[in-house]
Parts: C-alpha cells; structure tokens; sequence
C-alpha cells in the first residue's frame, strides 16, 4: 500500500529515469497518484513533479519538462488521508526536504496542531505532510538529517518506510517501523524502496532493515541505526534476478501471465518445499489456528477442510482484521498459521503479533515475499515459490498457498502426496480450457451481478471466484456454499443472473445437483464447473466447462483455474485495467 523508492547516484548521473523504471515495478502497491522528487544535495532547489492517477500521467506531464537531479525519492500513492489528487500526491515538501511514505502516522492531528502553532503551512489533506515539517523543524534546530528523521520518529505514531532528499546533503535518510524496506548497493547507485523488485536492476547487494532501523545512505554506503540509535550491522545479500517481474511478449496483462505461470509456480513450490513440510511441525498441536485475509483467507478456509478431514486436528480460520479485536483465547498446543502473498498485510501481523504475546504457541508463516515482516515474525516459514506477483489480483500466489496448506494437510497420506505431485500437468490440462471460458466471460460481462456456489472444500473456492470477478471486472458476485441457497439468497435467482457452481462428481455431487434443479427452476443461466463423468448427468440447458478428472482433495487447487480465466476474460471484455483494478493496492500495509 504506496510504494517508495529512492536513488542517489554516485557520479552525479541524473536518476529520473531509474525512477521512473522503479516506479513502474511499485505501481501495483498503489496508483491513486504518482509523485518525483530531484536534488543535487549542494544547496539548490528540490525539485517537485507530481500527478493525480496512474504513472503515465506523470510520465506524460514531465515529457514536457526539463528535470534532472543526482539524487531522487519517488512514490505511488494508495490514498489514506485526504482524496487522490495531486495537492495530496507525494513526496511532500518542507523548506529544504521531500519525503515520501508508506504507512500512516496515526497521531497526525496533534502533531499538525503543534507545528501549525509553529507557523508550518499545510498544502496538503495528508498525515505524510507532518513528517515533511516536523524533519525540517529539527533540521532548523540544528540537527544533522538522520538526527532529525530520528527526533520526528520518536514522536509518531504509526506502522511507516520513508525515504527523505535534502536540498543541501548528499544523502537519503530512510526509516521503517513496521513497513517493508530493502537498502540496494549497486555500482552506480545506492537505493532504497518498498520492495527488492523496485530496486533490483539497480543493485548487486540488497540489506533488508530491522523493525525500527533508520538508515543514512550516502554515496558509497548505508549506515544503519537500530535500537537506541546505536550504529548496527546489517547483513548483505547478493540479489537474484527474477524473470516474474517482466511481462512475456505473448501476454497483455501480468494476470494472464501469472495465471498461466500457475504449473510452474506450484512445481517450484513443491520442490522448494518437499523436504521442509512434514509431520514435525504438528507434534504437541492440539489445534490449529490460521489467520490471513482477502484470498489467503481463502486458501486459509480449504486448510480448515483439509486439516480436520486428514489430520483430525481441530482448525479455526480467521479474519485477521478481526481476530485481535474481540480478545480471543489461545489455547496452549496451537499451531498459528498466518498466510500471507506480500508477508506485509498489517491485519495478518497484528493478528499473528496477538496470538504470539497471548499464548503458548508456535508461529508457521506461509508467504510468498521473502524478508517480509511476516516470515521475520514466525518461527517457522514455508515460502510459496510463485515469484514476484505484478497482477493487483492474486492468482498464482493462491494456487501456490494451496499446495503449501496440502503438502502439510497430507503429510501422513502416500497416495494424497501422489496426487498432489500430479497436480502440475493436471494444471496444464485445466489451463487450456480458456477459449471456452471467454464465451462464459462474454455472458457474465452482460450481467450486473454473478453468483458463486460449490459445497465442502469448494466452497472457498466459490467465494475467491467471487472475489477475484468483483476485483478485476468490477461486476458484483457472490459465493454461498450450495446448500445456504435455500436459506435466503436463492431469491436473487431470475432468468438473467449467471450462477456458477462448482459441481465435480464427487461425494457432495447429487446434493450440489439438488441444489441445481433448485435454480434451475428459477433461472436459466447457469454454469456448471464439472468433470467428464459429472457433466453426463448435467441437463441439456446448462452450460459447462469439463475440467480433468480429480481426486477431490485436490480439486480446490485446479477449480480455482476456471474462475481465474473467467474473472480476466470478464475483465477484458469490459476493458477495466486488468493489472491495476480500481481502489485497489496489492500491499495492504493500513489497518
Ligand atoms: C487478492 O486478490 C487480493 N488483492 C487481496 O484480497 C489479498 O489477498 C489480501 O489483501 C491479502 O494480502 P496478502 O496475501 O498479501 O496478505
């Protein structure tokens, strides 16, 4: 949620373009607005360039200017404070800095009052402009720029990365309290921004600061600041290119490629995987508890089938967002499992920093970002081996969850383990049933509304179907477990409104069926996500689309492909902006 980046060169070179390449990789965590900010730190002016809406816009508006500076801060901004427009966008400006931010100062009011009551002007709705102020007070006080980003943070409150320019120092200041950061080294440049893919063209070593570091980056190094502002040693890493973070020729959007990335990405998490997931990890669980939200909550909802069915450990799944406010009670011998893709939703880290302090237990993370705050939170991780995921939408990084949570789920079942190695070429198979999906995807385009519904571990994957439509084409649609149509929402049936169920031949198929001649005697769109066997007993007049043949325990793994390819064909039909859907940040990093 808003993404920073900060480049300062070492020979004088103008950084605006690495910038703007580097705000291309940020845009997925925000894109209400886009803002540069320039310096040569040798006493000039700063240098200012922002605009409402996506990168192109701001791209657009400095092909007509003449801008350069050594030293450079940029941002996407997923508006908090104050309505997305250009008076809000970052970096925000006090008399010789720019600073831009990802977080929230939660205490802004009162910290506005007193600078307000020092003669601060405020141009901006935002929280960030208090920081930009309360730096430059302390710098008017004589204090060197990593002092006066150290005084301004010890009076905030909030989960926050910043990154600060000075008009007269050849430096960048960055801190983080809770937010996500990674320092680069490069040859040419040192960097700093929200994400290693944001930086890592640029840089040959990455160092990912600890929660509460403030980091002073100069020509040729960072100093790093910990705990009690003593000097620490931060670790260097060598980065690792990852192709993910480029769109292939053959695709127009990083959700196709992603989705079509699934086979790979679920084999490379297997094997990533194969010899770290087993029986161990449960030894002394009495229960399980497993705390994520938005799809991860999803993949979270078909653990809890999976654990209770084969390892007869009682699992309770829960919204983080929710979970620490009601003082839940955790029981000695639990397993918490957060699940996380970015490792940096702040709802799945409070929530796990709850269940940490208020009892006994042990802390698996499943993340797909490595060196998130979430996997440096836990006591075990098992990293989702998907790679970088562009798409706002989550796809690859779900299926990959899923075969994280099964792997555990199966560990005391050979044939189970068998099937889930088969689960790449059935993936294949799955995959090529796109051209049928664009006729369904050209249906629900038409409507204003879809519903969802499937039964036992399919009905997670009915209300992720749902939400991955809603997240990218906009159009509104529910999942309900089959058999809670009766119960209520069975009175949104008319002949128009698709319905979609998830229907293989399995256990659960003649009451899914049941539920069928239900609204089918109430509507005529209906869709039927089945196997060969269950698409013999399928009325004439129902659509379908015949996925492979599969055991059941797997199939919430390759159903969930149909309901991907629907939700982006959907999407393409209405021409909404499939990577980058409306209000919507891939990192969720604001309670
Ligand atoms: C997925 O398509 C969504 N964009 C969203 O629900 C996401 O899953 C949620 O915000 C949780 O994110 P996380 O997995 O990075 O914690």
């Amino acid at each position: 949620m808003c993404g920073i980046v900060g480049i300062l060169g070492k020979s004088g070179e103008n950084v605006l373009p690495s910038l703007l390449n580097s705000l291309e990789k940020l845009e997925y965590r925000g894109y209400d607005s886009t803002g540069i900010a320039l310096s040569n730190g040798d006493g000039g002016s700063i240098i200012r360039v922002r605009s409402a809406g996506k990168l192109f816009n701001l791209k657009e508006k400095l092909q007509n200017m003449e801008v350069s500076g050594s030293i450079g801060i940029g941002h996407t901004r997923w508006a908090t404070h104050g309505e997305p427009s250009e008076k809000n966008a970052h970096p925000m400006i006090s008399t010789n800095l720019a600073v831009v931010h990802n977080g929230i100062v939660e205490n802004y009011k009162k910290l506005k009052f007193s600078l307000e009551n020092d003669g601060y002007i405020f141009t901006s709705d935002t929280d960030t402009e208090v920081i930009a102020h309360l730096i430059q007070r302390e710098l008017f006080n004589d204090f060197s720029p990593v002092e006066a980003v150290q005084r301004c943070l010890s009076v905030m409150d909030g989960a926050l990365a910043i990154a600060v320019v000075f008009a007269d120092h050849k430096k960048i200041v960055a801190a983080r309290r809770k937010g996500s950061l990674v320092i680069g080294f490069g040859e040419h440049v040192m960097c700093v921004g929200s994400d290693i893919g944001t930086i890592s063209q640029l840089c040959q070593e990455v160092s990912y600061p600890e929660d509460t570091d403030i980091i002073e980056i100069s020509e040729n190094d960072a100093v790093f600041f910990g705990a009690n502002f003593q000097k620490v040693d931060r670790p260097k890493h060598e980065v690792e290119h990852d192709p993910c973070h480029e769109l292939a020729e053959t695709y127009s959007h990083f959700t196709l490629q992603e989705i079509m990335d699934q086979p790979s990405a679920i084999r490379k998490t297997m094997l990533y995987n194969q010899n770290k997931i087993d029986e161990s990890i449960l030894e002394g669980v009495n229960t399980i508890l497993i705390l994520a939200c938005g799809t991860s909550y999803h993949a979270g909802m078909v653990a809890k089938y999976w654990f209770e069915y084969f390892l007869k450990i009682q699992t309770n799944v829960e919204i983080a967002s929710e979970f620490r406010y009601r003082s839940p009670i955790i029981a000695d011998g639990t397993l918490v499992i957060s699940i996380s893709q970015s490792g940096e939703t702040i709802d799945t880290l409070a929530a796990l920093e709850y269940a940490s302090s208020n009892g006994n237990c042990k802390t698996v993370a499943i993340v797909n970002v490595k060196n998130s705050s979430t996997d440096r939170s836990s006591n075990v991780v098992y990293y989702a081996e998907a790679g970088v995921e562009r798409g706002v939408a989550s796809t690859k990084a779900f299926t990959a969850q899923l075969t994280i949570l099964a792997s555990l789920a199966f560990c005391r079942n050979w044939f189970l383990r068998q099937q889930l190695q088969n689960i790449p070429t059935i993936c294949e198979a799955a995959l090529s049933i796109g051209d049928e999906t664009r006729e369904v995807a050209r249906i629900i385009s038409k409507s204003s509304s879809a519903i969802y519904l499937g039964r036992g571990n399919l009905y997670p994957i009915a209300l992720e179907g749902a939400l991955k439509l809603k997240e990218i084409s906009y159009i509104h649609a529910e999942g309900f477990a089959a058999g809670e149509m009766k119960h209520g929402p069975i009175a949104l049936i008319d002949e128009r409104m698709p319905v979609l169920f998830l229907c293989p031949h399995n256990e659960l198929f003649e009451k899914t069926f049941s539920n069928m001649q239900e609204v089918l005697a109430r509507g005529k769109n209906i869709i039927a996500i089945t196997d060969a066997e269950g698409e013999k007993n399928l009325p004439s007049d129902v659509r379908r689309l015949v996925l492979p043949t599969v055991c059941s325990a797997v199939a919430p793994i390759i159903y969930s492909i149909p309901l991907q390819l629907l939700a982006y064909y959907t999407a393409l039909e209405l021409g909404t902006d499939v990577d980058r859907p409306r209000n919507l940040a891939k990192s969720v990093t604001v309670e």
